[in-house]
């Protein structure tokens, strides 16, 4: 695996980016940084490119992949339609962290689409991604660069650890933004209807469409059976995750407990809860005030807990509002069980 640092796009930089764009136009598969998560690229019109990814990351076949593009205009070339709700949101939000979900007009390879007659588009929001991109001129089929199940690589060093010796080649552009993914928004209705929400919220989609969107994840609870499709595990780390859904006493008694029982307890938590608890072993994801910062260090401290050190993570829960949709759907898919007073 070709490794690469790009830190400030001068000329040894450019030829980097050239590199990796020459082995993806050679249908093999790179990764590289979105302002989202790193995403594992192929070209997006090859097929044999776009299985390469399923294979490096162990991804069930019909789970679709999004297409990223560098300009809205490259949009159309593989949609039947911009539906008046998509081009509000490619308006207001792209390059950034939203995916819309458009009828495709077959362009792109159909192990993109897992078979559907939709695809995902997104333009990315990061120097590297876009610079990769335009000089590719193809769209780029991307899920985020981790093995299929784990939480999502944040940083290159998460992509090197899961891929390293299954890709052609990294391209380290240092830490991503946001730290969740875009947001994925079927656009082919006239309700803007949120499939995954992510770094683009809920209000701010409100906000722009002026329509009341439908958040389709908000029922889903993990203590129901999954629905098809949400059948295979996610942003699992090493060591099983409860959240703790009640205030400091609670969360103590659950600590103490476990730690009776001779189980060695991981917690994860906002600065104001940890000022509260009595734990050796508590990893900060941010303040409660500062939602942003949480998204920002939640894989990170997902992948952080080894299961040499902890038994099990407790995690703290989010207001889910905002940033914190995103959060808390993350958190819930990543736990295996949640516990309330
Ligand atoms: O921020 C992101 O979106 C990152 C970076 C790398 O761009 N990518 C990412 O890809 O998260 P992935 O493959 O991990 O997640 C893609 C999501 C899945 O939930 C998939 O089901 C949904 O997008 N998706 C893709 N195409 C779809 C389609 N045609 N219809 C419905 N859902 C689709
Ligand atoms: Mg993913």
């Amino acid at each position: 695996t070709k490794y690469w640092v790009v830190a400030n796009m001068d000329e040894n930089d450019q030829q980097a980016i050239e590199e990796a764009a020459t082995l993806l136009k050679q249908h093999e598969v790179v990764a590289f940084p979105t302002e989202t998560v790193y995403g594992l690229g192929a070209d997006a019109t090859n097929q044999e490119a776009v299985a390469r990814i399923f294979t490096a990351k162990g991804r069930p076949s019909d789970n679709p992949l999004i297409v990223h593009v560098a300009h809205p205009e490259q949009i159309e070339r593989y949609v039947t339609e911009i539906t008046p709700l998509a081009e509000k949101l490619i308006n207001a939000f792209m390059p950034g962290p939203i995916t819309v979900i458009l009828p495709s007009n077959g362009k792109i390879a159909e192990n993109v689409t897992a078979g559907l007659d939709t695809i995902g588009v997104r333009i990315p929001d990061h120097i590297v991604a876009r610079t990769l991109l335009e000089k590719l001129d193809l769209p780029v089929a991307a899920p985020s660069a981790n093995t299929s199940g784990k939480p999502s690589p944040t940083s290159a060093i998460h992509v090197y650890q899961d891929l390293n010796g299954k890709i052609a080649g990294i391209v380290d552009g240092g830490p991503t933004g946001v730290g969740v993914e875009s947001t994925v928004v079927d656009c082919t209705g006239d309700l803007p209807v949120i499939l995954r929400p992510g770094g683009i919220t809920q209000e701010q989609i409100e906000q722009v469409t002026g329509i009341m969107s439908v958040d389709t994840t908000i029922s889903e609870q993990i203590d129901q059976p999954k629905a098809p499709g949400m059948k295979y595990n996610h942003y699992e780390p090493d060591a099983p995750l409860w959240l703790i859904d009640g205030d400091e006493t609670f969360f103590q008694n659950q600590i103490d407990a476990l730690t009776k029982e001779g189980k060695k307890v991981g917690i994860m938590v906002s600065q104001e809860l940890a000022m509260k608890l009595d734990a050796s072993n508590v990893k900060i994801l941010g303040s409660q005030d500062d939602l942003k910062t949480i998204a920002y260090s939640l894989y990170e401290t997902l992948r952080a807990f080894k299961k040499t050190d902890v038994d099990i993570i407790l995690s703290e829960t989010f207001i889910k509002q905002g940033l914190g949709q995103a959060i808390m759907n993350r958190l819930e898919k990543a736990a295996s069980q949640k516990v309330s007073p």
